[in-house]
């Protein structure tokens, strides 16, 4: 995609802050940020300490940082609470009455606003309806709901009482619900009757539903009670006795619920996330520096303002929709805008009518869906104002120089920065990126290290690599929003993200540093995909497409796409007698939607002899990416088992 003549040429064009904006921007040069970074990372405890008196603390901490790799405790003996710096602390001030949350639903028209006093009010009557549910702290909560106030209600409802939340994202099957639960221990499930996507409504209860069914089946259902927003109007079964309406509940209790005094390190959320071994882990994000950081980017990254109508298009189901829809924008006393549905539905333009009708004036998405606008044309971006806009944000793969450039002129009218955030679920927030009254940016690269954060490019020894070599994307020292661990596994936590190097997290990513110290992230280096910005693990679709009776082996590699990055493709072999033909396919395709959900459904599916592999046994992925791609196998496969196997998988075909 980003390898013709033209993108090279515009990866080397270096667009610069424009003066007016450095002016007013929070780090306006690059000494400034060049002195900040420094400190950062040379006296962490003397920096952080600083910018954490931002926020509101009910104890103040006796230590900034206790590091013994991989554990780190941030602010200890400190004690706050999220929901108290999210919500209360605005209260006293001007911002009591300005909006929290903007909310447009999927059909036109709908349309909601809470201001900070009313969202609240309705966090303190939610976490009074989980209490008298019996949540309690530690205990954790699961959130399968669609993108609407109340998705944001519950999370900082179980913040404020000291529950961990674990949000799965709509577009996850029953099953994934199923495994989570099984996984987290979840005692509750908050939910609705369903959601609006692209016209048709999404069967959420129903799907939580079945997940309890195939839990009882199990005979493991930890799951005493689910809560039933009220979204759609659609008929859902009630089972007596387990299910309540979230309504109903709320005529039980009043507004009063003083914050919970909680630890810094007090576990916040479980977030599952795809690895590229086996199920998906529950990375563990904890109170004091997961809020920090996500607040410090939003203040230095988003350069948020009082004034500011911001607004992320992530789902709240991924920690986009956490840390940056949620926890940093609301600490910051920000407005954060909401939207349910699809970015074409009804129509082609309904983020550019978005924007102009809210005046939007920060704008965070991802580079597949910059991608599709590129697609659908620019006459559906003509047709509305989008002159309130003054910042742009992408995030969750890399950006190709010529979508870089549209979403530039296009949707930022040649006069916004952009800011190309690189993160990941475990780090909790920004890493590498602009600060965009500072960093002069080149379209692909997220340039520059966030403060705290010492990255490199390193080669397999773990030695650091000079200009424009590629390496392995390392960091080198704790940073406040860091994991805590993977819940329930912590030789996993160890052996996944501190054993390919000593004292090193490895984050799983390719990249190179250019002469000027910007990184260019090339993806996924394991066996993980980003399908269209969403992270899938090969071994989990490969799992899912062994549990279907007619597949003996399969294979999952991920192949150049257009407008998704990475697309799905699935090698399989058939059991002895099972007829290898397009209703299989059919069938398989269906299969894994129903196993993981719709986010994994593989783009293609080959049939094959047999999977090539190495004398001991390993599958070869490498030729199943050339293959997969269309390109001449190369690179050494004397240890192939078997040649013949090569020669029927280039045949087979989707
Ligand atoms: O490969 C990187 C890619 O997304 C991965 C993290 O996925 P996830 O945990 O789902 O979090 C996505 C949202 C933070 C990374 O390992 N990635 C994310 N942002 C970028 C990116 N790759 C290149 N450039 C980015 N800006």
């Amino acid at each position: 995609m980003s390898n013709n003549i033209e993108s090279t040429l515009v990866e080397n064009r270096v667009f610069k802050p424009a003066k007016d904006f450095a002016k007013k921007a929070r780090i306006g040069s690059m000494a400034q940020y060049r002195k900040m970074w420094k400190e950062s990372v040379t006296k962490p405890e003397k920096f952080f300490a600083r910018e954490a008196a931002d926020l509101t603390w009910q104890k103040k901490w006796t230590k900034v940082l206790e590091w013994k790799c991989p554990y780190a405790k941030w602010f200890i003996g400190g004690k706050l609470n999220v929901a108290e710096n999210c919500l209360d602390r605005h209260l006293g001030t001007a911002r009591a009455n300005k909006a929290a949350i903007i909310w447009q639903g999927e059909p036109m028209g709908e349309k909601r606003t809470l201001t900070y006093a009313q969202l609240h009010r309705e966090v303190c009557r939610f976490a009074n309806v989980l209490k008298r549910n019996g949540v309690k702290n530690g205990d954790r909560v699961l959130i399968y709901m669609p993108m609407v106030p109340e998705a944001a209600v519950a999370m900082l409802a179980c913040a404020r009482i000291g529950a961990m939340h674990s949000v799965v994202f709509g577009g996850f099957s029953a099953e994934s619900i199923k495994d989570r639960v099984l996984d987290s221990g979840a005692k509750i499930i908050l939910t609705a009757d369903g959601g609006f996507r692209r016209g048709a409504v999404v069967p959420l209860k129903k799907n939580v539903d079945d997940a309890l069914t195939l839990l009882a089946g199990g005979g493991a259902n930890p799951v005493k009670r689910v809560i039933v927003f009220k979204r759609t109007g659609q008929e859902v079964h009630i089972e007596e006795g387990r299910d309540v309406w979230w309504s109903r509940e709320l005529e039980y209790v009043d507004a009063d619920c003083p914050p919970a005094l909680l630890d810094a390190e007090t576990p916040l959320f479980i977030l599952y996330t795809s690895g590229s071994t086996g199920k998906p882990k529950g990375i563990l994000h904890t109170t004091g520096g997961y809020l920090l950081h996500a607040y410090m980017t939003c203040k230095y990254v988003f350069d948020l303002r009082d004034e500011d109508v911001y607004w992320c298009t992530a789902d709240v189901g991924w920690v986009t929709g956490h840390t940056y829809m949620v926890y940093g924008p609301l600490a910051m006393g920000a407005t954060s805008f909401m939207y349910e549905g699809a970015p074409n539905w009804p129509e082609n333009d309904r983020f550019w009518q978005i924007i102009e009708e809210n005046g939007v004036t920060v704008f965070y998405t991802a580079p597949t869906a910059i991608r599709a606008f590129m697609k659908w044309g620019d006459s559906w971006v003509k047709k509305h104002d989008l002159s309130s806009l003054r910042l742009l944000g992408t995030v969750g793969e890399p950006i190709n120089p010529e979508a870089w450039m549209w979403y530039h002129r296009t949707i930022g009218g040649s006069r916004c920065p952009i800011v190309d955030t690189w993160w990941q679920t475990e780090t909790g927030g920004h890493m590498i990126t602009p600060l965009p009254g500072a960093t002069p940016t080149k379209p692909g690269t997220a340039t520059l290290p966030f403060f705290g954060v010492d990255a490199a490019v390193v080669d397999d020894a773990g030695n650091e690599l000079g200009a424009n070599q590629g390496g392995k994307l390392v960091i080198r020292k704790p940073w406040p929003s860091m994991l805590r661990g993977i819940w329930g596994d912590k030789a996993r936590y160890k052996a996944t993200y501190w054993s390919e190097y000593k004292g090193m997290y490895f984050a799983g990513d390719g990249a190179r540093r250019d002469k000027d110290g910007n990184f260019w992230i090339v993806g996924r280096i394991d066996d993980v995909l980003n399908v269209a910005g969403h992270r899938l693990g090969t071994a989990e679709v490969e799992s899912a497409l062994v549990s279907h009776p007619s597949v003996a082996e399969a294979a999952v590699v991920g192949k150049p796409d257009e407008l998704k990055g990475q697309a799905v493709v699935c090698f399989v072999t058939v059991k002895e007698g099972v007829k290898a033909d397009r209703a299989l396919r059919d069938a398989l395709r269906a299969h894994v939607r129903k196993v993981i959900g719709p986010v994994a459904t593989p783009d293609e599916v080959r049939f094959a002899g047999g999977l090539p592999k190495t004398r001991s046994g390993k599958i070869m992925r490498r030729l199943l990416k050339q293959i997969a791609a269309g390109e001449a196998l190369k690179g050494d496969t004397t240890t192939l088992e078997d040649f013949s196997v090569v020669a029927t998988l280039a045949a087979a075909e989707d």
